[in-house]
């Protein structure tokens, strides 16, 4: 199999040339860290958020969705904290005027020297076969510990400057360390200074009337600045949450990284409002519901980790992600963050707007305590889609590409296939079609050899194919292709509603 940066770029690939993800504007060269989605990827997309909106809305009785505007009044990005603290560090080089997030530049620096010690343990490995202690070795070779320490000083100095906003020793160190600039190779560096991450647009006419408005970095506000409409007009009783998912927008400086990083993404949220003291019995309970919604898609466990942070944001009591195996490494699929009442006190003090509960069982008003489920939409899609991207070497020696896309989430459920296009059997093949496609959405196919066919439909993760044959003209029956194990079954066509229905019944636990 390819390595994981070779894999990623056929992952890349594919979604392009099979109708998943198409960079945007790309006749006139594209627009950085921009993404289209194509004809598959935007069935794969609803597919994925309308199994979040069940398990987080439908399933749960005191949960209910809104779907707010991505403008906003400006004040709630004051309240929020997002205008003075959604910053990261930046550092231009002079000679490429190319600019970069200081952070990046130095885990990137990190990031070469664990590289060193990755390939130190697999020449080891190479050398002692069978009986290499991979662990004892990481912890006692010199010179790998030459290099772990060397990573534990930089990370400490690092987060201690950013920590304390120290931006002229953070540039000092990118300068020690002898970071270049990887356009020019210079290492002729600006200060590092902070740089909001929000776009900003007019709204209104004439520029002196014009209001400066932001587009939404995060969904979250939305919910926020709504809590007591959606409190009052569905008689909310506390704990209950509101759910949304929508748009957010970030200026993001270094977006490589296909979808992972994007600077027009969709957000998938849901802040759940509790009472004082209890936030954090409820953040252990999301903790464990979010993970039982990954794992329910049938993804190995072992491609999940939860990462518990340590070092909190200001308005914070518990905070942890959901970390995914992606081909890039381990890395933040979704955040569950125990947010104190630190958003509705500040909405409550900058709108002058009380926002409280009166709760019938304490006979007391407080304003409520909030756990926050947040994940991106884009993120999991690429979650979906790497997990699922696979070359199979067949019998014949030919390669097979397939996604292995959990059935529920198929961009496609079903192809119809008639073997050969005469002898009626491309009409039988429509018939089925046209009583399937009410329920699923179904591809039909009549166009080259059968054996094609299948192969475009793995590409694209079609779990199961129809093939219509000779014999279902005279005994009623199809043949239907299990697209993972390319084994096939003969069923009666009127058993195939009640067959698929089993297929894709969602598995709740
Ligand atoms: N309301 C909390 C919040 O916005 P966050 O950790 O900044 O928290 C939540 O973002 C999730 O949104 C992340 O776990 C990630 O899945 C997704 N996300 C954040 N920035 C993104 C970006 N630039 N591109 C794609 N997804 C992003």
């Amino acid at each position: 199999m390819a390595n994981n940066e070779e894999l990623f770029k056929k992952i890349i690939s594919h979604a392009k040339e099979y109708g998943f993800v198409f960079p945007s504007s790309e006749i006139y060269d594209g627009l950085s860290a921009v993404y289209d989605y194509g004809q598959y990827g935007v069935e794969l997309k609803n597919n994925i958020r309308s199994y979040w909106w069940k398990w987080m809305v439908q399933y749960n009785e005191n949960i209910v969705g809104i779907d707010s505007a991505i403008f906003m009044h400006p004040t709630i990005w004051k309240a929020s904290g997002h205008v003075d603290a959604f910053n990261d560090p930046m550092i231009d080089n002079k000679d490429s005027k190319k600019r970069y997030r200081a952070d990046v530049l130095v885990e990137d620096h990190i990031a070469k020297i664990e590289d060193k010690i990755e390939k130190e343990v697999t020449k080891a490995s190479q050398r002692f076969g069978e009986t290499f202690d991979e662990k004892l070795y990481r912890e006692t070779n010199p010179r790998v510990s030459e290099y772990q320490n060397k990573i534990d000083d930089i990370k400490s100095r690092f987060y201690t400057m950013l920590d304390k906003g120290e931006f002229d020793g953070i540039k000092t160190l990118i300068e020690e360390l002898g970071i270049v600039c990887p356009v020019s190779g210079s290492k002729n560096w600006t200060e590092v200074r902070q740089f909001n991450l929000m776009f900003s647009t007019q709204m209104g006419s004439v520029s002196e009337d014009s209001n400066t408005l932001y587009l939404r970095p995060e969904t979250a506000q939305g919910i926020f600045v709504n809590f007591l409409n959606v409190m009052k007009s569905g008689r909310m009783k506390v704990p209950f949450g509101i759910a949304q998912a929508g748009k957010a927008f970030r200026n993001e400086i270094v977006a490589r990284q296909f979808i992972f990083r994007m600077r027009e993404f969709e957000q998938m949220e849901m802040q759940f409002f509790v009472r004082p003291g209890e936030e954090l019995k409820w953040y252990e309970y999301w903790k464990e519901h979010r993970m039982k919604w990954h794992l329910s898609l049938g993804i190995a466990p072992s491609k999940y980790r939860f990462h518990v942070h340590e070092k909190l944001a200001h308005y914070a009591n518990a905070a942890s992600d959901i970390e995914f195996d992606f081909p890039i490494g381990f890395k933040e699929l979704e955040g569950i963050h125990s947010r104190t009442d630190f958003d509705l006190n500040a909405h409550q003090q900058f709108s002058g707007k009380k926002l409280q509960y009166f709760d019938p069982e304490t006979n007391e008003s407080y304003v409520p305590y909030v756990v926050e489920t947040s994940i991106g939409l884009d993120r999991m899609f690429l979650a979906i889609l790497s997990n699922s991207y696979k070359e199979e070497k067949l019998e014949d020696g030919s390669i097979r590409e397939v996604l292995n896309i959990p059935p529920i989430l198929a961009p496609v459920k079903i192809a119809v296939l008639p073997l050969i296009k005469k002898d009626g059997l491309p009409e039988k093949a429509r018939q089925i079609f046209d009583m399937l496609k009410y329920d699923y959405m179904c591809q039909f196919d009549e166009k080259d050899a059968i054996g094609r066919r299948y192969r475009r439909q793995d590409a694209i993760g079609t779990p199961f194919c129809i093939t219509v044959d000779n014999e279902t003209l005279n005994e009623n029956t199809v043949t239907v292709r299990f697209r993972d194990t390319m084994l096939q079954d003969r069923i009666v066509i009127e058993n195939l509603p009640l067959f698929f229905r089993e297929k894709f019944a969602i598995n709740i636990g």
